[in-house]
């Protein structure tokens, strides 16, 4: 093989809750923030929703067959906080519970191991009308709500990452609303992320409190800024983008200090005491990376510089190929990040929590031949086995994703399963991507 990996390296795929589940009212669900967002007009693509999604709630049997047929070792999925907690703190749903433990023993039925997300962006409802993450008592209920995970089925789980992207969630739901809750404000959004991260560290504490052998971490969305010109805006506009998108969760979290200029911003949310509960110690960094960012200053922007989001185009960029996200394929950065993380963070385990490419699939002949999403990947996954050559402790990759699904605020339009899904029948026809992740897993690697 050109591409070789290590022994026992994990392989799988990435889900999320939302995204897939559907089943949004069963068994008394309680509404998140992503149910009340895809339900206000405008502020989804078609005006799509999750409501329904591709019917996992249902389905999960079928779609777990499908990880086991090609041998996959893992599987990445988030728990739904509402369907456990309808209002995220008080009455718990049994039947919630019964839904995950049954998914859990279904996978390790089929040899996955179950690697779980606490929060996958669906904070409930109730709570963000109490302030949500810029109330700082939601740190302490994350933690009582991940203290129930564990208590109903910590004795068959030992891999959990408390938040997925926290950046993302924050940065677009909060500075510039194009995400649940849609919300535009400074002052809400630099409370959160302290918040957040506080309740990354009490959570860590309360799951070790009911078995002190699980594996914890946070998985984060990393990549190198560009500045999108050589103007001296621009070039300040990145690093101002680098530390809100790169720092203000990974530093305090893995580092245990924010980065100085946060600090300052956020000096009046910061309690004595409040750095060693958010540096705990971690036993991973979970990786999710598509792309770097091209960055550009923008005075009319709550943090004066951002990157393209959604699927605008990168900035000031002519003639690259691009994904159907308008994402730049760009193997060498995702090395650079790893790389980084080994260097600068202490060489840590790292699992590669996400990764992957949208492009328009369609059925023809009762086959998907997503020849561009192999290219992908295979370029993706060499930069992956060098960053592992150059002795980065890179100890799993779990793709996105399984199955095409909602894709937030472009709803169903951008697909990036290795399965196709017809949304109005919700038949899964597996594309030629699927058969080549199944001869990766396999031999462990693949030839370029
Ligand atoms: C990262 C997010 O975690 C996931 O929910 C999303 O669908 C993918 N990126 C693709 O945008």
């Amino acid at each position: 093989m050109d591409i070789q990996f290590p022994k026992k390296f994990l392989w799988g795929v990435a889900t999320s809750s939302y995204q897939i589940e559907g089943a949004h009212t069963k068994n008394d669900k309680g509404k998140s923030i992503w149910d009340t967002f895809a339900h206000t007009s405008g502020k989804i693509k078609n005006n799509d929703n999750g409501d329904i999604a591709i019917d996992h709630f249902h389905k999960f049997k079928e779609d777990i067959n499908l990880m086991a047929e090609i041998n996959m070792s893992a599987y990445r999925f988030s728990i739904s906080w509402t369907r456990i907690l309808p209002k995220g703190k008080g009455q718990i749903i049994q039947k919630g519970i019964d839904f995950y433990s049954k998914l859990i023993d279904e996978l390790l039925s089929k040899n996955i191991k179950p690697l779980v997300t606490l929060y996958h962006w669906d904070l409930p409802q109730s709570l963000q009308d109490e302030g949500g993450w810029s109330n700082r008592d939601t740190s302490k209920i994350f933690a009582d709500y991940a203290y129930i995970v564990i208590k109903e089925l910590g004795d068959r789980i030992n891999f959990v990452s408390t938040f997925n992207e926290p950046a993302v969630f924050t940065i677009h739901g909060l500075a510039d609303g194009y995400m649940a809750p849609g919300i535009s404000d400074f002052d809400h959004f630099i409370s959160s992320v302290h918040n957040v991260n506080l309740a990354h560290g009490l959570s860590m504490q309360s799951m070790r409190s009911i078995r002190s052998d699980l594996e914890l971490g946070c998985v984060l969305n990393l990549g190198p800024c560009i500045p999108c010109t050589n103007n001296k805006d621009d070039i300040d506009a990145s690093r101002i983008y680098d530390m809100y998108w790169n720092r203000i969760f990974l530093d305090p979290m893995y580092k245990g200090k924010y980065p100085k200029d946060f600090l300052e911003q956020i000096d009046k949310y910061f309690r004595n005491g409040d750095m060693q509960i958010i540096n705990q110690k971690s036993d991973y960094i979970g990786l999710n990376h598509y792309q770097h960012t091209r960055v550009k200053a923008d005075p009319t922007h709550l943090l004066k510089a951002r990157g393209a989001y959604g699927n605008e185009k990168p900035f000031n960029l002519e003639n690259v190929e691009l994904t159907s996200m308008n994402w730049e394929i760009a193997p060498e950065s995702y090395y650079k990040q790893i790389m980084e993380l080994k260097n600068e963070y202490n060489d840590p385990i790292i699992y590669l929590t996400e990764n992957g490419c949208s492009y328009p699939d369609k059925i023809e002949n009762g086959k998907v031949d997503d020849f561009k999403r192999i290219e992908f990947y295979k370029k993706y996954l060499a930069a992956v086995q060098k960053a592992i050559n150059n002795g980065a402790n890179v100890r799993g990759y779990t793709a996105w994703t399984l199955f095409d699904n909602f894709e937030w605020a472009l709803g169903f339009e951008k697909r990036f399963g290795l399965i196709h899904v017809d949304f109005k029948t919700l038949k899964r026809t597996p594309k030629e991507s699927y058969y080549f992740y199944s001869e990766v897993i396999k031999n462990n690697g693949f030839n370029i």
